[in-house]
């Protein structure tokens, strides 16, 4: 080989070299401006479905309606965190996912459980809370769904798209009906249109403790597998930088005893407003 073929052959390899370096970079976290577009536009948007007290739910504070609750408080920190406003989209949860994806909304925070389904499509955060599953029926059903037998022919409501829809089918005899909204299922209940509803513990108890007089947890055993117990923000899978950030802001609430106090303060929030349609 001649010297100078050899010299435009080393300089093309360091070429090639160069430039798939630089290729690499653009890959990862250099085009990751998921928290520069928040800081930006100095908005995060947080979508939920706002019928799930005390997680989330509206109020009407000074004559005007807004969302609240637990998740809606955690969102507020998240914010805060990043120094932007937080602005929540509701929507029904069945929505949630795609809004997400089709960039409606920043984050998730309603309530919702990382299942397998669920990642193959948005990144979870670390959990911050963990639930498991009831059968939620009239006070005067209080002993008439002790086993699953017992829930022959009944009319179960399930929120659509929720693990208790899974949950409801796979684990009932009943005629499952999905319903948008869960306060919608607990009127049918209370009219007698449904049977049961299956809710999660936090929202049952708080059913209960709204309503002692109307509702009770019913007596069935429910199986809540681990992959459908864990409540986590969910983010879009490209926006680790943001998904970093929410971490961030969970493990400090985690540690300094937070977390726990927002959820007491969504329900003082709730017993002094009480939750409006
Ligand atoms: N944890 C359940 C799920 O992820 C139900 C969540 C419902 N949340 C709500 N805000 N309605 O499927």
């Amino acid at each position: 080989m001649k010297k100078w073929m050899k010299k435009s052959w080393l300089v093309s390899l360091g070429l090639v070299l160069v430039l798939s370096v630089g290729l690499a970079g653009c890959g990862s976290s250099n085009s990751d401006n998921s928290v520069k577009k928040i800081k930006d536009k100095k908005t995060l948007v947080v979508g939920t479905s706002a019928d799930y007290a005390p997680f989330e739910f509206p109020i009407v504070k000074n004559g005007k309606k807004q969302i609240t609750g637990y998740d809606i408080l955690i969102a507020k920190q998240i914010a805060d965190d990043m120094g932007v406003k937080l602005k929540i989209e509701n929507t029904e949860f069945s929505s949630l996912i795609s809004d997400l994806k089709g960039d409606k909304v920043d984050l998730i925070l309603s309530g919702m459980t990382s299942t397998p389904a669920r990642k193959k499509q948005v990144t979870f955060s670390k959990s911050y809370y963990t639930v498991n599953n009831y059968l939620l029926v009239k006070k005067a059903d209080a002993n008439k769904y002790n086993t699953v037998a017992d829930t022959k022919n009944a009319q179960i409501g399930a929120q659509q798209a929720s693990t208790q829809e899974q949950i409801a089918k796979k684990q009932t005899k009943g005629n499952v009906v999905t319903e948008g909204m869960v306060t919608s299922l607990v009127t049918e209940l209370q009219q007698g249109k449904l049977d049961g509803v299956v809710v999660e513990s936090e929202i049952a108890d708080n059913y209960l403790k709204t309503n002692p007089d109307k509702y009770v947890k019913a007596k069935l055993k429910l199986n809540t597998p681990s992959t459908q117990s864990h409540i986590n923000v969910a983010g879009r899978k490209n926006d680790k930088k943001l998904m970093k950030q929410v971490n961030k802001t969970v493990t400090k609430l985690q540690k300094n005893g937070d977390m726990d106090k927002l959820l007491q303060k969504a329900e003082n929030i709730q017993a002094k407003y009480g939750t409006a349609k």
